[in-house]
């Protein structure tokens, strides 16, 4: 599955966008706004939708300034297929909305709204690009305080997205399901393929300096230890 990334892997997102004329990014889970803001300074058209008022609120305010991210405040499950049926061509969406234990954040009684999502993109007559972040969360039972009956397995995500009418490229990379036009696969295999042999050269380099600092931390304990003997042995023998 590869490393775990916080946040919107721009890279891919840029490949895909100018390879494949993308003009639109669709968010579902605003929350603080980063990735909106960061695609609005290359998509032409950013829609996000956000569950929280509270966090729509805060947001939508923030980056008011920001002409081309249209802010919906309303489930996903809601509003995504008004968005999808206004699109004249095909988008990248960047599934994200899920509760993320933070207090404010929604869906605390209501995690994972992924298959729901996947199903109306299913219904649009366009090859969409669709990225879900969070794959760890799928792939295997997420972690407490996630309710493992909210998250759907990995294989039903496959099987949602497998169900859409057209055939697509689904591959895993840095915590990312990716799932895009078949054609795709020509241009983001090899740049995925170079990824992980850059990864997998940088490795031993990796694990040489996390060696390293591991031997100087036990040689620093050690120290330590070898001192304090001395000093007991010291004030032993000085009866001090
Ligand atoms: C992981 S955060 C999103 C992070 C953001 N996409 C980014 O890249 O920085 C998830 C957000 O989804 C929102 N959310 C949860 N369920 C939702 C739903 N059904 N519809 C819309 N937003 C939802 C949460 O309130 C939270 O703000």
């Amino acid at each position: 599955m590869g490393s775990i990334r916080f946040g919107a892997p721009h890279e891919l997102i840029q490949l895909l966008r100018k390879q494949f004329s993308l003009r639109t990014f669709v968010e579902t889970g605003t929350f603080r706004g980063g990735t909106a803001a960061w695609a609005a300074s290359c998509f032409e058209q950013v829609i996000t939708i956000e569950a929280s008022e509270t966090i729509y609120k805060q947001t939508s305010s923030k980056y008011a300034d920001i002409a081309n991210i249209n802010f919906l405040f309303g489930d996903s499950r809601k509003l995504l297929a008004q968005v999808v049926s206004a699109l004249p061509a095909p988008a990248l969406f960047w599934l994200d909305s899920h509760w993320c234990s933070e207090q404010i954040t929604y869906g605390e009684k209501d995690e994972c709204p992924v298959l729901d999502e996947i199903k109306i993109l299913n219904a649009s007559p366009l090859d969409h690009f669709i990225l879900i972040d969070d794959a760890r969360l799928f792939s295997s039972p997420p972690a407490l305080p996630y309710r493992i009956d909210q998250w759907p397995a990995l294989d039903q995500v496959f099987d949602h997205i497998k169900a859409g009418p057209y055939e697509k490229y689904i591959v895993i990379s840095e915590d990312v399901i990716i799932a895009v036009p078949k054609a795709a696969r020509r241009v983001l295999a090899p740049w995925l393929q170079a990824i992980n042999t850059r990864t997998i050269r940088l490795a031993p380099a990796r694990h040489k300096g996390r060696l390293r600092h591991g031997l100087g931390l036990i040689r620093q304990g050690s120290d330590l230890i070898i001192r304090a003997g001395l000093e007991k042995a010291r004030s032993l023998k000085f009866g001090r």
